[in-house]
């Protein structure tokens, strides 16, 4: 039987900080509101080069550092996020590119928040079906792109950043036991950018309204949570024949500190086993529990064979749940992880020079390759193609 260890994570943190202080210099809102609501103090926020993708890159190169594993090693990249670079190519074949994993598929999965718990469950499940057997799980968030810095009622809330694990397979007994995955799309609309994919295509008028930006019912959104964490939590326990107070950490996505205790009192787990680090950097959606759990093992919170539940919830609406028996990581050598950086630059260098010479194969083939700028006409004669007339717009609303 194989099983799907966590053998390597890392984290990554734009060096921008915003604090709540910060905040109220924006929108009418307080260091005191924003910490009683929410247990918030600061969030870190992207500069201007930053992506989901390069964030994502250098979560993963911890990871893969800390697991001793190569990037040609890996045979997947799961990017969860809900702010993608573009809507494609996928975010995971632009890490797959700067990482050089030449063996890897890649591909982006959108559960928001629960997207790096739902990304984790398909990587398991796939080693534990012997088609992978390493895979890179990342999840990573620019949300200050997509947040409306007027609205004092979300503009508090989120963050940037990513964290990555490497999972392997193993014949040892460990690793990720029991997953829940779950949604209700019915409460779609609670949590949701409205335009910006085909059912609202980007127009000034749009734009204007900001339906670009995350729009929040926190107050049914904060319902929904506090019904679905502690429920999510026990069901993976179980599957995995484990009581709450056998548990050595519970990491719920961190969005609300007053959910995360609700849900904590619920399940009978004393809050010195629970990891939260809210207060530094926000809600960051799909990243925050691959933050939390790195943050976790590099202070020593997690060790080998100790027993950890996760959780993830959010728009959708989805949850998503494990139970984890942590592993062991296996630490890279100096002479690997030199090797590993000098692999990294020539990534760089060859998918430049697979761009250029994709370029001069179009200079001097590529005319004749071309489909012809012309249509059978239906009397079996060929004519001359019209420029295809874009669909206008649909302005209903939502
Ligand atoms: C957003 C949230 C913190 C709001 O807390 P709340 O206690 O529900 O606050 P309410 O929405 O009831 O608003 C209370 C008052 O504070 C005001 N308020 C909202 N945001 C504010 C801010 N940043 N600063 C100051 N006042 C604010 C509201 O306008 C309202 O004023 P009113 O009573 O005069 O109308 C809370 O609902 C929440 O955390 N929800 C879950 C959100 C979440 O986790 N989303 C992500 C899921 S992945």
């Amino acid at each position: 039987m194989r099983y799907a260890h966590i053998t390597g994570w890392g984290k990554y943190l734009p060096q921008r900080i915003m604090t709540n202080d910060d905040l109220a210099r924006i929108v009418d809102t307080s260091d005191a509101w924003i910490r009683e609501r929410t247990g918030i103090r600061m969030r870190h926020i992207a500069a201007d080069h930053e992506t989901t993708a390069s964030m994502s890159t250098a979560a993963a190169m911890a990871a893969l550092d800390r697991a001793g594993v190569s990037p040609n090693e890996l045979d997947l990249i799961i990017v969860a996020t809900a702010t993608p670079d573009h809507i494609f190519p996928a975010t995971a074949c632009l890490v797959q590119d700067a990482l050089g994993a030449d063996r890897a598929g890649a591909f982006d999965l959108s559960a928001a928040c629960s997207g790096f718990v739902y990304a984790l469950s398909v990587a398991a499940d796939r080693i534990r079906a012997g088609s992978a057997n390493t895979v890179l799980v990342i999840g990573a968030e620019t949300l200050s792109r997509i947040i409306n810095w007027n609205d004092r009622s979300t503009c508090v809330l989120f963050g940037d950043g990513a964290g990555a694990v490497v999972l392997q397979g193993s014949d040892q007994p460990g690793g990720v036991l029991s997953t829940l995955l779950r949604s209700d799309g019915g409460g779609g609309d609670l949590l949701i950018v409205p335009a910006g994919g085909c059912k609202m295509p980007l127009t000034p008028e749009v734009l204007s309204k900001r339906l670009n930006t995350l729009h929040m019912n926190g107050r049914e959104v904060y319902r929904f949570a506090s019904r679905v964490l502690d429920r999510a939590a026990r069901e993976v326990m179980h599957k995995a024949g484990w009581t709450s107070d056998q548990v050595d950490l519970f990491v719920p996505h961190q969005a609300n500190l007053r959910i995360i205790e609700s849900a904590a009192r619920a399940l009978n787990i004393p809050m010195e086993k629970v990891f939260c680090n809210i207060e530094h950097y926000g809600n960051t959606s799909a990243a925050s529990v691959p933050i939390a759990l790195a943050e976790a093992a590099e202070s020593g919170r997690l060790r080998p064979r100790d027993r950890v539940v996760i959780v993830g919830f959010g728009a959708g609406l989805t949850w998503a749940a494990a139970a984890i028996e942590w592993s062991e990581p296996h630490a890279m050598r100096r002479s690997r992880w030199v090797l590993s950086r000098v692999s990294y630059g020539l990534a760089g260098v060859r998918s430049r020079a697979r761009r250029l010479l994709r370029r001069v194969e179009d200079r001097l083939f590529g005319a004749g390759e071309q489909a012809p700028a012309t249509h059978p006409h239906k009397n079996g004669v060929t004519e001359e193609r019209k420029e295809p007339v874009a669909p206008a717009p649909d302005r209903r609303s939502n």
